[in-house]
């Protein structure tokens, strides 16, 4: 069944839409509409996901960030100080001028997993964050 749509109008850098449209045209969607409708789906799914991340827990945080962006690495760092309870180790790369990728690996209660990957999402200048966990003892 049809559902209303609402019409929405976005700013975007242009790499950003450049980068986005050359994908939906490799997939080949009927419609830049559609590939958005798509990512919202795919966005909303790993909301519902991390919501469900609760109990013992070991996670791995991978994120990228441009160096340059005023704060960051002193945010990031205080966010790893503040969940010291769950941070075990990072790895910290220099993957060019300006770009890091840092991989944090977590160990404790879920919802702090959790939390510290949401706010680690929500700091200016962080581009790609994945979060992994693993529930010890249990099979996938
Ligand atoms: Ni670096």
């Amino acid at each position: 069944m049809d559902q209303d749509l609402s019409r929405i109008g976005v700013s975007l850098p242009e790499n950003l839409l450049g980068k986005f449209d050359e994908i939906i045209t490799k997939r080949g969607y009927s419609s830049r509409s559609e590939g958005i409708r798509d990512a919202i789906r795919g966005y909303i799914r790993y909301y519902d996901w991390m919501s469900e991340v609760k109990g013992e827990r070991i996670g791995i945080l991978s994120l990228t960030y441009d160096h340059s962006q005023r704060g960051l690495v002193t945010s990031l760092m205080d966010l790893e100080h503040e969940f010291t309870t769950i941070t075990r180790s990072s790895v910290h790369i220099h993957i060019s001028h300006d770009e890091c990728m840092e991989v944090i690996l977590l160990s404790g209660e879920g919802k702090d997993v959790r939390a510290i990957a949401e706010r680690v999402m929500a700091l200016k200048g962080v581009k790609n964050v994945k979060l992994t966990t693993i529930r010890p003892g249990q099979e996938v």
